[in-house]
């Protein structure tokens, strides 16, 4: 019997051995692996953490049926609107002229006094310079343009101006971030600062970056903005949504643009 027990005792630890080496030999893998132009300092991109054949997906153009809402901004840029303009009619090489622009964003806007997202930047073109309505973050108008735009700062660093007038909105943002809410009571911070790599669900957390918005959401068939992203996380934690274009998410992706830093551009990253 005492045998019997040793034996088992045994046969546990060097299996809790096993799973050690196999978990030590795990972490050397992660630690050994090269993200190339995906990691910045200790900053990595959502696309590190997604699988291999997520990960295909988002870097064959061809694959990466984020592309089909590229070509469709492609074609809004040259689509008249209510007053005869297009997009090309003032910003006739979108190559050059929105280079590094998603990159940039969200910025104070002089005008407002507050901060403004690229949504709510190219609404105003819609509205103010083309007489057209102004549109929903995720009507299929304003993702294909999105989506456009942000291939022009592909591996682009990600660069946001937090000085200045910037400044009270960032420190708004921030402060959003570390703030627990919801009935799991909760803050963004313990989710993609505290856990990326770690399972929740059928999910592994990443650090909740936003280089490669819109992103394309293979569940939804369809890409989503960063907005619809803060409102589904809000959601996972039972906390009340803000709404799209709200100053709390304007000032929380000022925030969130700045914790990736340096990461390049990737619209329209592929996402599970
Ligand atoms: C009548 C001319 C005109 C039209 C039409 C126009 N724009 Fe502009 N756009 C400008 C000018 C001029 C600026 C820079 C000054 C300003 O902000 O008004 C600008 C600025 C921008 C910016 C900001 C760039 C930056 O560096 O911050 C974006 C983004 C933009 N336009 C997108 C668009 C999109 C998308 C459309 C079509 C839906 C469009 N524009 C239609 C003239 C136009
Ligand atoms: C309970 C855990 C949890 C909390 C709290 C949480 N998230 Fe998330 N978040 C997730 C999961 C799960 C995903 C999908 C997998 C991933 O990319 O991490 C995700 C994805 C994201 C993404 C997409 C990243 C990408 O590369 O596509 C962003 C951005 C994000 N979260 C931001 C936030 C912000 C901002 C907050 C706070 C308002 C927040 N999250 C709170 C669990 C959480």
């Amino acid at each position: 019997m005492e045998n019997e027990k040793s034996k088992l005792g045994w046969k546990l630890s060097s299996i809790a051995l096993g799973s050690v080496l196999m978990i030590g030999a795990m972490a050397v893998e992660v630690i050994a692996k090269d993200w190339g132009k995906h990691q910045v300092d200790n900053r990595r991109s959502g696309y590190t953490y997604m699988t291999d054949e997520t990960r295909a997906v988002q870097d064959d153009d061809f694959e990466n049926p984020g592309m089909l809402w590229v070509e469709n901004g492609e074609s809004l840029w040259s689509t008249a609107g209510a007053n005869g303009k297009s997009c090309a009619s003032c910003h006739a090489d979108p190559d050059k002229d929105m280079k590094g622009v998603s990159v940039s964003y969200p910025r104070y806007d002089k005008k407002l006094g507050k901060i403004i997202t690229l949504e709510q930047m190219v609404n105003r073109e819609l509205v103010e310079k083309m007489g057209d309505k102004a549109e929903k973050f995720d009507s299929k108008k304003m993702l294909s343009l999105m989506t456009f735009i942000g291939t022009k700062s592909r591996d682009m660093p990600v660069n946001v101006k937090i000085d200045g007038d910037a400044n009270p909105f960032f420190e708004k943002g921030k402060a959003f971030y570390y703030e627990r809410r919801g009935q799991l009571d909760m803050s963004c911070a313990n989710c993609h600062e505290d856990n990326p790599g770690n399972m929740i669900r059928a999910n592994t957390l990443s650090e909740g970056q936003i280089n490669g918005f819109p992103t394309y959401r293979l569940k939804w068939q369809k890409p989503g903005s960063v907005h619809r992203r803060f409102k589904g996380c809000n959601k996972q934690v039972r906390a009340k949504p803000y709404k799209a274009g709200s100053d709390e998410y304007s000032n929380l992706e000022l925030y969130v643009k700045w914790r990736g830093r340096g990461l390049p551009g990737e619209t329209p990253a592929v996402r599970n």
